[in-house]
């Protein structure tokens, strides 16, 4: 058969477990999938033909784990940080997230998609071909599928596949101080508002002292299941409440995130349940966290791990993956194919995508990134330079 792209001459590091990376490889791709990867050989004849000349070729990277479309900043909020209060204690004084939600009610879903851009095209540009992104900043049903509808929108602006997640249950909105009222407001207007356009592809909540509860969560999640969305959580953050558990053990969630606090518990529940262990290495770097991740347990466990950046204007302004895997090995202890599986293979999973993306198997998305580096370890290695030579979405380079 003929394909319509074929991709010689790299050192190929699929992604799949316990395969190294393999020179003498080729891939081919047909509308946008890979329909060959193996000995170069063996590989149809095709229309085009990127010759890479001996540099790694990895799947494209998978942020699995972004609140990118947001309005303004935060900085006056990290510098009094950086003078001593801690992240709650921001929150707690109205800093915070609703400092955030006010701008992002300010802003047109126009204004929204253009501040955001810049924040896409910065994961693009390290290679990224999948990105989840979070609403969470609206928190009502009108400005949460705002949110979300310009989360859509840049998926048209660039190429690149956008998945969207519903965040209403992530703080309570400005002057709102009965929590189980907003949850209703969750469950009854704001999910089946984005159900209705179609604009959320899951549901995440933020359990934590400072948002909501176990039980709070557990409405969010049915009536998310009811509507036939999977769930994720922002849990285990900054206190061990037992979401992960709950999420994993009672609505098999695609994946836990942050998790600094997650106990044995979680961590059973979340490998009975295949849920994924995502790390965020820029949130703890940034408010400056101590308690790290069970990596060892997780890894022990067979959990599997993912890695993203979290980009968000308050607890990880960060807009790099590779800094993100870089800091997963240094502050985590991953090793560094461990970081570059958990931006690919694992953070596909996290999205329900493991079929279509996050390996280089025959059958999925032609997603590439092309690498001006010798071996896998190399991407993980540097801080702050991008080796990114090439990157190919759905089969486009
Ligand atoms: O993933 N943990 C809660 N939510 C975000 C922070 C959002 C913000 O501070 O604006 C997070 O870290
Ligand atoms: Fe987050």
């Amino acid at each position: 058969m003929q394909a319509d792209l074929l991709v010689i001459n790299g050192l190929l590091w699929t992604g799949e477990p316990e395969t190294p990376a393999r020179e003498g490889w080729a891939i081919a791709a047909k509308a946008g999938r890979i329909i060959f990867t193996g000995p170069a050989v063996d590989a149809p004849s095709a229309a085009r033909t990127i010759d890479c000349s001996g540099r790694l070729v990895t799947p494209g990277l998978v942020d699995c784990h972004t609140h990118i479309v947001h309005a303004g900043n935060r900085a006056n909020e990290w510098r009094m940080r950086l003078e001593g209060a801690s992240y709650e204690e921001v929150a707690r004084a109205g800093g915070g997230i609703v400092s955030t939600v006010k701008a992002v009610r300010a802003a047109s879903e126009d204004e929204l998609v253009r501040q955001s851009l810049p924040r896409l095209d910065a994961l693009i540009g390290e290679g990224a071909t999948t990105v989840e992104i979070k609403s969470g900043y609206g928190l009502d049903a009108e400005n949460e599928a705002k949110m979300l509808r310009a989360a859509r929108r840049l998926g048209q602006l660039r190429p690149v596949t956008i998945r969207t997640t519903h965040l209403g249950a992530h703080a309570m909105p400005p002057g709102a101080t009965d929590k189980d009222a907003y949850i209703a407001d969750v469950i009854e207007r704001q999910l089946p508002l984005a159900h209705r356009e179609g604009s959320a592809d899951a549901v995440d909540a933020f359990t934590e002292g400072i948002a909501f509860s176990v039980g709070q969560t557990r409405r969010v999640f049915a009536a998310a299941k009811a509507l036939g969305l999977p769930v994720k959580i922002h849990a285990e953050q900054l206190s061990n409440l037992g979401g992960a558990a709950m999420a994993a053990g009672e609505f098999a969630a695609l994946s836990a995130d942050h998790i600094e606090y997650l106990d044995e518990a979680g961590i059973a529940a979340m490998r009975a349940a295949g849920t994924v262990a995502v790390l965020l290495p820029g949130a703890f770097y940034f408010i400056k966290e101590k308690q790290k991740p069970p990596v060892a347990a997780l890894r022990a466990a067979g959990v599997p791990i993912a890695v993203a950046t979290d980009c968000n204007p308050g607890s990880s302004p960060l807009t790099s993956l590779l800094l993100a895997i870089n800091m997963a090995c240094t502050l985590f202890g991953l090793t560094p194919e461990e970081a570059l599986a958990g931006v690919t293979r694992n953070g596909a999973n996290a999205l329900g995508l493991g079929s279509e993306c996050g390996t280089l198997g025959s059958g999925k998305w032609c997603d590439l990134a092309i690498w001006e580096v010798a071996e896998p370890a190399e991407l993980a290695y540097r801080i702050g330079f991008n080796p990114l030579w090439k990157r190919v979405w759905r089969g486009n380079a």
